[in-house]
């Protein structure tokens, strides 16, 4: 039997929300990981399996489909303590920090995520990696659209000996630029070497006035539930 990567994330995803209790808050990841998580959430809600969680949406998109299943929601201005979040990740490494924001939620999955007192990461084994980077697709960094140009090279400068280059993410429809839920656009990085020391890099990513926040999760996720054709494996930091 050979699983698809999408019935792969949703086996993530399920066994995640087996750690969901009621009462709980619970952060609410964005992209197709994430996604299996909030419908299975709604649906243990609808069928009062699960009574009284208060969901705290990462995206736009999120709070569409959070909404839809009738899950009540609330925001860190109200709620600036949460339980539990579930999310998904581009890449994972062996000390489980993480990429996330090729969808391009990463500021708003960032704050609430660092609000939380567990942390559950859920992935299908492609999205681990042997270090940040290594899967040759892109790290995201939100920037202000103002003099973006400016920014993408102050970063590819940065790391120009991880043969790094810089590019404005677009948006595959049109050609024009991606602009994320805050209003700013993501420039992704491809690095052809590992960057070395994560939080000095990160400290100065967030150095250049420009940047309002990188894909870098570093030391955040709590546990790590990845899903594989020999099955599903839980670990925890
Ligand atoms: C959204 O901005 C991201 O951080 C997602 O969590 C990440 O891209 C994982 O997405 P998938 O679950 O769709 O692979």
């Amino acid at each position: 039997l050979i699983l698809t990567q999408d019935q792969l994330k949703k086996i993530a995803a399920y066994k995640a929300v087996e750690f969901v209790e009621s009462g709980m808050v619970l952060g609410l990841g964005t992209g197709s990981t994430a996604k299996h998580a909030i419908d299975r959430i709604g649906h243990l809600l609808s069928q009062g399996k699960l009574t009284n969680i208060i969901g705290i949406p990462t995206s736009t998109k999120t709070h569409e489909q959070a909404s839809s299943l009738n899950i009540p929601l609330s925001d860190l201005d109200t709620h600036p303590v949460l339980d539990l979040a579930i999310d998904g990740a581009d890449e994972v490494d062996p000390d489980m920090n993480l990429v996330k924001g090729r969808g391009g939620s990463l500021l708003r999955e960032k704050m609430i995520e660092g609000c939380c007192k567990k942390f559950i990461v859920i992935v299908d084994e492609t999205k681990l990696v042997d270090y940040v980077g290594g899967s040759g697709l892109a790290l995201p960094v939100e920037v202000v659209p103002f003099c973006w140009k400016f920014t993408a090279k102050k970063l590819e400068c940065m790391f120009e000996e991880a043969g790094c280059v810089a590019k404005l993410r677009v948006c595959c429809e049109n050609g024009e630029a991606y602009v994320t839920d805050n209003g700013n656009y993501v420039v992704d990085l491809f690095l052809k070497k590992c960057i070395g020391d994560l939080r000095a890099a990160g400290d100065k990513m967030m150095r250049v006035v420009g940047v309002v926040e990188h894909g870098m999760f570093v030391d955040m996720a709590t546990t790590l539930i990845v899903a594989g054709e020999f099955g599903v494996t839980v670990r925890n930091k």
